[in-house]
C-alpha cells in the first residue's frame, strides 16, 4: 500500500527561513526563523547577512517543523524548495539544504516559484482554488495581478505588474523616511492606528482613463510622502506620523483593490485572492472585504501568518505538484534569482 505523500517545503528567498510539512492539502506543521532584526539597522535586507542566518537557522528550524507536525524526517516522501525568485545568496542556502535532504532521503525534489507559493498558501486555509480566479500578489519584491486557472497545471497569465516599486517596498521606504524602521509594513500599520486616512490626499497613480488598467506605480506616492514630510519639517512643525501613515496606507490600498476588482470584473470571474506579505495589512483586508462584499465577489486572503514568507506555502505547491503527477525537477536544478512567474514549478514543465 502506498502511503500518503508528505511534502517538506523549504523557503529561504529573503530573510525568513521556513520549513513546512503538508500532506494532501493539509498543513501538518511548520518552523519559521527570521533574520529581520539583524537587518533593521541597515533599513533593508542585507543579502550576505540573510544567507548566513539561513545557514545558522536551517537545522534547528527544520527540527521545529518536524516536531510541530509530529513526524520524523524519514517520513518525508517529497521535498520542494524555493528556487527563485529571491536574493541569490539566500536562495542558494535553502536550495542546497533541500538537495541534501532529498538526496539523503532518496526522495524527489521540486523547484518551486516563490510567488506560486504565496498563492498556494491560501489553499491551506480555504481549500482548493476555484477553476479560475484573479490573484493579487503584493510582496516586498513583487506586485502583480494574475489570472490563474489550475495553479500547477496551467500557465499563469500576468495582467499587470508594477512599473517601479513593489507595494511592500513602498511600505518599507515610507517607513524608513518616517523613522519607523524595518520591516516597514507592520511598523506603518501600527503607526497608522488612530490616524486619519483622509488627512492627506496622496496620489493614486495609474487610475486615470487611458492608464494601463492593471499596472501599478508606487514611486510617485513615496516621493509625495517625502515632500510632505520635508515641508512640515521645514515649517518647524511636528510631523503627524499617524495621519501620514494612515493616508499612505489608504492610497496604496485604494489602488490595489480598485485594479484587482477591475480585473475580476473584466474577466467575468467571481473570486479575488490576495496574497503576499502586504496581504497581512489590516486596512487592505478590511477595504477589500468591504468592496468585494458590495459587488458579490468572493474574497480569499490567507491568515496573516501565511501571508508573509514561510515554508508551508512552498510545501503547499510541492503537494499540489505531487498530486498532479508533475515530473520532479531533480537534484540538478539551479537557483533562478530573477525567475518570472509563468508556472508554479521551476524549471518550467514542458
Ligand atoms: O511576501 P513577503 O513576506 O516577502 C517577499 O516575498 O517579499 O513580503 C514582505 C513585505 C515587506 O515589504 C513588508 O513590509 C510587507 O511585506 N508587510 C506588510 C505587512 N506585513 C508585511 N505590509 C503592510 N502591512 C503589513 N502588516
Ligand atoms: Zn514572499
Amino acid at each position: 500500500m502506498s502511503r500518503a505523500p508528505l511534502v517538506l517545503g523549504v523557503e529561504s528567498s529573503c530573510d525568513e527561513t521556513g520549513f513546512g510539512l503538508v500532506s494532501e492539502g493539509v498543513l501538518l506543521g511548520q518552523g519559521l526563523a527570521s533574520s529581520a532584526a539583524q537587518h533593521a539597522e541597515f533599513g533593508g535586507v542585507v543579502p550576505e547577512i540573510a544567507a548566513r542566518a539561513h545557514l545558522a537557522a536551517a537545522v534547528p528550524t527544520l527540527r521545529i517543523a518536524l516536531a510541530d507536525a509530529g513526524v520524523e524526517l524519514a517520513d518525508v516522501t517529497h521535498v520542494a524548495a524555493t528556487s527563485g525568485p529571491g536574493l541569490a545568496t539566500a536562495v542558494h542556502v535553502g536550495l542546497a539544504a533541500a538537495k541534501s535532504l532529498a538526496w539523503a532521503l532518496d526522495v524527489p525534489l521540486y523547484g518551486v516559484h516563490h510567488l506560486a507559493g504565496h498563492a498556494a498558501a491560501d489553499t491551506l486555509e480555504h481549500g482548493p482554488l476555484p477553476a479560475q480566479s484573479i490573484i493579487l500578489i503584493v510582496s516586498g519584491g513583487h506586485t502583480s495581478i494574475l489570472h490563474v486557472g489550475d495553479l500547477v497545471r496551467d500557465p499563469i497569465e500576468h495582467l499587470g505588474d508594477t512599473l517601479d516599486d513593489a507595494a511592500g517596498e513602498a511600505f518599507d521606504k515610507v517607513s524608513r523616511l518616517l523613522g519607523l524602521g524595518y520591516p516597514g509594513g507592520p511598523a506603518i500599520s501600527r503607526a497608522a492606528t488612530g490616524g486619519d486616512p483622509a488627512a492627506f490626499a496622496f496620489p493614486r497613480a495609474m487610475l486615470r482613463p487611458g492608464d494601463a488598467p492593471y499596472t501599478f506605480s508606487f514611486s510617485g506616492l513615496k516621493t509625495a510622502v517625502a515632500r510632505t514630510v520635508e515641508k512640515i519639517e521645514r515649517a518647524g512643525e511636528q510631523v503627524p506620523v499617524a495621519d501620514i501613515a494612515a493616508s499612505f496606507e489608504q492610497a496604496v490600498v485604494d489602488v490595489l483593490v480598485t485594479k484587482a476588482l477591475r480585473a475580476v470584473e473584466d474577466r467575468g470571474l467571481s473570486t479575488l485572492v490576495i496574497v503576499g506579505g502586504v496581504a497581512a495589512n489590516a486596512r487592505l483586508r478590511a477595504v477589500a472585504a468591504e468592496r468585494c462584499a458590495a459587488r458579490g465577489i468572493e474574497l480569499r486572503v490567507p491568515p496573516p501568518r501565511l501571508c508573509t514568507d514561510n515554508g508551508a506555502m512552498i510545501a503547499a505547491v510541492g503537494d499540489l505538484l505531487v498530486r498532479s503527477g508533475a515530473e520532479p525537477s531533480g537534484l540538478g536544478i539551479a537557483a533562478d534569482p530573477s525567475a518570472v512567474l509563468h508556472g508554479a514549478q521551476l524549471p518550467l514543465l514542458r
